[in-house]
């Protein structure tokens, strides 16, 4: 069958300015991981070896990926499924199936946007007051992820409306616009609150959580749960920064672009470590405390800040909303892409169909935390929302992070990809990526798929 790419004959390709595709790649990777997730899970694993493995990971294999990632998304210049078939050779098409990782950011999206409904009932929330206690606060928390499903049904749906909104307004009034006013005031929110938390006594001992390796603490679980989270951080894995990178400008520099992006969204998920440690460690509360992190412990430390609590609270929310919103839109937008690139329908058809989709099983993903719903939405004992997470996050990321590397390392071109990036990196440092796409990255993956799957245990 001839494959008819609409978008190649009819319409003319969106393209970012650059400052538009560098707030919109940071949008994509600075998100819920980064404020919600990085901080619980080094609480989980203990601290600073954690946080060591996955800087380690960013810096040798996330950063390498990205580029990678955004390479095949610029030669390709179409949705995921169209850029790997058209840049694969001609008896290796095949390769195109691995364009449906994009597909992964639904998956995503559908506890995703359940966390973001959380946010924003916890927006409203903090104007009838902080919670006092723990108990209290964990109180409320517990009874509404176990008992409000019709609560966390409305603000999940809000939150389905707001990025589908945003989608369907497209690459230049939708993605890049919002970025360039969400993504600054994130970063004044968030470094406002570590120029604060700089000042309480907290903040040396957040610096050694976080910081000082202790090696006792780290098991091959949290190993493989750092590098999960590294691919997770840096939107690696599943083609949004592919996809992004198919509107990128000419005239930008993928390296440069690729190196600013994993810079910023590793600082800004050790900013947000220190803040939330600082505060807690101010209040002397311990450090592992779960998802509830920052919906329970958080507030009831805020609390004893009196009004400046409130407003800080207020603060902190809000950017976690405006993370969670920037990152969703980019985990939607491939699916889109691909449904107007292949079967030429409207933005909007392609908005609203995916949006149902994952709004649907969305729904399956909070109930299974209900008390009501919960065995009807488990397998094995294990709820939906847990499933959908630990699948993506710890193995298809993963796995779409291998197939990209092995893609640019070994099936594309060397001279194609020399021509592409040479100029930007220069021939020692192209050198060092290419090594690390070929070998460093696809070995640390495989390593740390085998140990996913018990086969290896260190
Ligand atoms: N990077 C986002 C975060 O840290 O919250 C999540 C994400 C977005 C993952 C886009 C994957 C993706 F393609």
């Amino acid at each position: 069958m001839k494959i008819i790419y609409k978008r190649q004959t009819t319409m003319k390709v969106a393209q970012f300015s650059r400052i538009g595709f560098i707030m919109a790649a940071a949008g994509s990777a600075v998100g819920l991981g980064n404020i919600w997730k990085f901080p619980y899970m080094t609480g989980e694993y203990g601290g600073g070896a954690f946080v060591l493995v996955y800087l380690i990971t960013i810096t040798f294999v996330g950063f390498s990926v990205m580029v990678a990632e955004m390479l095949v998304g610029a030669l390709g210049r179409l949705d995921t499924v169209g850029s790997f078939e058209k840049l694969a050779p001609p008896n290796q098409k095949g390769w195109k199936y691995a364009g449906f990782m994009g597909f992964n950011g639904l998956i995503i999206m559908t506890f995703y946007s359940v966390v973001i409904g959380w946010i924003f009932y916890y927006l409203f929330e903090i104007f009838s007051g902080l919670p006092i206690q723990t108990d209290q606060a964990k109180a409320a928390f517990d009874a509404l992820v176990g008992e409000k499903a019709g609560i966390q049904i409305f603000w999940h749906t809000v939150a389905v409306i707001i990025v589908g909104y945003i989608v369907h307004k497209g690459i230049k009034g939708g993605i890049e616009k919002f970025n360039l006013i969400l993504m600054p005031t994130l970063l004044l929110i968030l470094f406002g609150m570590l120029a604060y938390a700089m000042t309480l006594d907290g903040f040396s001992k957040a610096w050694d959580f976080m910081f000082a390796s202790d090696w006792s603490k780290i098991n091959s679980e949290a190993i493989v749960r750092a590098v999960g989270h590294s691919f997770f951080t840096l939107s690696l894995g599943m083609g949004a920064i592919m996809t992004y990178a198919a509107s990128l400008p000419k005239n930008a520099s993928i390296t440069k672009t690729a190196f600013i992006v994993t810079f910023m969204d590793t600082l800004i998920a050790l900013v947000a470590g220190l803040v939330i440690y600082s505060f807690l460690f101010h209040e002397g509360a311990p450090a592992a405390q779960g998802p509830g992190l920052v919906f329970i412990s958080l507030p009831v430390v805020l609390s004893n800040f009196g009004t400046l609590g409130t407003v800080l609270a207020l603060l902190f929310f809000l950017a976690l909303a405006f993370a969670g919103l920037t990152s969703a839109i980019s985990l939607v937008e491939p699916v889109v892409q691909y449904l107007i690139d292949r079967f030429g329908w409207t933005r909007h058809k392609a908005v609203i169909f995916s949006s149902l989709l994952y709004w649907l099983v969305g729904i399956g993903a909070l109930l299974s935390y209900t008390k009501a719903w919960g065995a009807l939405f488990s397998i094995g004992g294990k709820p939906l929302f847990d499933i959908l997470e630990y699948t993506t996050d710890s193995i298809l990321l993963p796995l779409g992070g291998l197939l990209i590397a092995i893609f640019v390392g070994y099936i594309l071109q060397k001279e194609r990809v020399y021509a592409a990036l040479e100029h930007e990196m220069g021939e020692k440092y192209f050198n060092v990526w290419r090594f690390s796409i070929r070998y460093i990255a696809p070995i640390a993956l495989v390593f740390m798929m085998l140990n996913l799957m018990g086969i290896l245990n260190i």
